[in-house]
């Protein structure tokens, strides 16, 4: 098979998780008899520098013209990057909401797994970690706050800021139908995060994905405020099986279930839009203050890369042996340094570029 991947490296450790991740990509290709062309195009800082803006159109025609977008991370740190005293639209992730609106990316898939090898990561409890757990957040990724109208005018003498949080009836249902289709080659379970006891658009959400789930009788859906879901993510995340949610709070609530899984590191995310197309990133940022040192978990990228081959272009098994291999590095003891433990031996704690070659050492 073909396959066309634009390659988005991106800032910070973006370009040295990336680097690891084609290193697997292309030893599955290898073996599969598969053809894999990438072409690169910059985002975020990188591109600012280059051309002034986080990403230009030419980049986004680039994307657009392939089968699927592999991306590491972007932006600096917020503080002391020069990046982030431009205007908000010129500042790196602008250019991420940019290629997110442009591709139509609007189910964002940010699966949450706890290896049982990486309980003692867990920050849980034992007696909950025990239980083990194995969500997906199904998070609209191009409407609401993020997309509505803002601005920051002087009213009466003093500043007020205004962000605006819109969904219509057909964006909620696009998104409802992906996590129904998606719960249902899983564990048949739908939870709809909210707040309806607040906010009209929650209200909104509710019947229409109630709608939906007549569709979907084979689905058990729930309804649970988001203030509730924080909570039960921490008291017990066992209960989850796709959470489904608005941009804000998938962004909010992402980080938390990836937090639990030991790090944020091993968490990869598929952004997709209608037909095959996809984004794929880890769900981490750009670690600004480990870049370039070969220390950073690039296993988030990998499984990225992993999500990609499933959903992008159907190829399950190819997908399910870069996870076997990541399995096995992990079982073997292999961690990076996010991921070790008091128990990890010293010899097996390596680095990003190691750990790519660990992983690559196990596809056979
Ligand atoms: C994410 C990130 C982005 C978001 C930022 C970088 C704009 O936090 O992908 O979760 O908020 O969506
Ligand atoms: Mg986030």
């Amino acid at each position: 098979m073909n396959l066309n991947i634009t390659c988005i490296k991106g800032d910070g450790i973006g370009p040295e998780i990336v680097t690891e991740a084609i290193k697997v990509l292309d030893k599955v290709a290898d073996i599969y008899g598969h053809n894999i062309n990438y072409t690169d195009i910059l985002m975020g800082g990188c591109s600012i520098d280059a051309y002034g803006v986080p990403l230009t159109d030419e980049a986004i025609e680039i994307a657009k013209s392939s089968d699927a977008v592999l991306m590491g991370s972007i932006g600096g740190d917020t503080v002391t990057s020069p990046w982030y005293k431009l205007e908000p639209s010129l500042r790196p992730e602008a250019g991420l909401l940019k290629i997110r609106k442009a591709l139509s990316l609007y189910a964002n898939l940010r699966p949450a797994f706890l290896y049982k090898e990486l309980k003692k990561s867990c920050p849980l409890r034992e007696d909950i970690s025990d239980k083990g757990f194995d969500l997906l957040i199904m998070r609209e990724l191009t409407g609401g706050l993020y997309f509505g109208e803002r601005k920051t005018e002087n009213i009466n003498g003093e500043m007020v800021a205004t962000d605006t949080l819109v969904y219509s009836e057909s964006e909620i249902e696009r998104i409802a139908r992906s996590a129904f289709e998606v719960a249902r080659k899983r564990q048949k379970k739908v939870t709809l995060v909210d707040k309806a006891n607040v906010l009209d658009s929650s209200r909104l959400w509710r019947k229409v994905v109630d709608k939906v789930s007549k569709d979907y009788s084979d689905v058990n859906l729930e309804y649970m405020l988001v203030d509730n879901c924080a909570m039960q993510l921490v008291k017990d995340p066992s209960q989850f099986d796709v959470v489904l949610t608005e941009n804000m709070f998938g962004d909010i609530l992402s980080d938390e279930a990836s937090m639990i899984t030991g790090s944020i590191g091993m968490l990869p995310s598929a952004s997709l839009s209608d037909g095959n197309f996809g984004l794929y990133e880890p769900s981490h940022g750009s670690a600004p203050d480990i870049a370039g040192k070969d220390i950073a978990n690039p296993i988030a990228t990998i499984l990225s890369a992993a999500m990609m081959l499933k959903f992008s272009f159907s190829l399950d098994k190819e997908a399910d042996i870069i996870e076997e291999a990541v399995r096995q590095a992990l079982s073997d003891g292999y961690r990076t340094t996010d991921i070790k433990d008091e128990n990890t031996d010293k010899e097996k704690i390596v680095g990003c570029s190691k750990m790519g070659d660990i992983i690559c050492g196990y596809i056979k």
